[in-house]
């Protein structure tokens, strides 16, 4: 059983596409303000790709994707490749647990970047002991020293006490990782999402260095039950 994908993620992300139109926007915009060196793209966790921009995919030369769930790829395909060929960008798919060796995958592709794409905040739920869990996170931190990565994850997820829609979804807010009103700023946010009872915590909230820009993006996962996803990205 894949806890991050598969069938059931597929239904409910195709079912979804309205209302998690403004989420994909934001998303794009924040991609588009991300302008990696390198010209090889690490993509893992991509699923079908469906908060994934296709525009920002095409800047590269490479994209080579990782993904356990074996509808992942043809589905990834229907979504992506007409714009990738396009743009001339080789495609490659790989249904394979990219963490099981990612010192391993890295060294064999030295000199991509890679994106985690909605993955991180799952580890979570990969293992019933949270140390363990932070233990994970952060060796995959650590094994990507002097890469240059990014990332787009779960913070907190939980109730909110008024549907979210693409309608009067928040805007994207950005501060920067370590501030000394980084804790307000996250205040302000969970305000803003109309934050109720209890939350999740993904366990993601030391992903990124101090001082890297961290976007947080509001996801109406389910009508009343929202996502805070964290965004960001670290030059080498
Ligand atoms: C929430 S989904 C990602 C959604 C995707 N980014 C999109 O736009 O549709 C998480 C994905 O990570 C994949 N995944 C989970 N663990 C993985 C691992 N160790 N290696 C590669 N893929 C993994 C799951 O199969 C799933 O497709």
């Amino acid at each position: 059983m894949n806890p991050s994908g598969g069938l059931l993620w597929h239904w409910r992300a195709w079912r979804s596409q309205k209302l998690w139109r403004s989420t994909c926007e934001q998303i794009s915009i924040w991609l588009e303000q991300v302008h990696p060196h390198s010209s090889e793209l690490i993509l893992i966790g991509a699923s079908a790709g469906w908060m994934m921009s296709s525009p920002w995919l095409q800047k590269f030369k490479k994209v080579m994707v990782w993904d356990i769930d074996g509808l992942a790829a043809p589905l990834f395909r229907w979504r992506h490749a007409a714009a990738l060929k396009a743009s001339g960008t080789e495609l490659v798919f790989n249904r394979a647990d990219a963490l099981v060796n990612l010192g391993g995958l890295l060294s064999a592709h030295p000199k991509a970047c890679v994106l985690f794409d909605n993955l991180l905040g799952q580890v979570r739920f990969h293992s019933l002991d949270l140390d363990v869990v932070s233990e994970n996170i952060s060796n995959i931190i650590r094994t990507l020293k002097g890469r240059e990565w990014g990332s787009l994850h779960d913070t907190y997820s939980g109730p909110v006490d008024e549907a979210l829609s693409s309608q009067n979804l928040p805007a994207k807010q950005m501060r920067m990782q370590g501030e000394p009103d980084a804790e307000k700023s996250d205040q302000t946010w969970f305000q803003k999402l109309g934050a109720q009872g209890e939350w999740l915590d993904h366990l993601t909230s030391s992903v990124f260095d101090t001082g890297t820009v961290v976007h947080h993006i509001a996801w109406p996962y389910r009508p009343r039950y929202c996502h805070w996803l964290q965004a960001g990205w670290t030059h080498a």
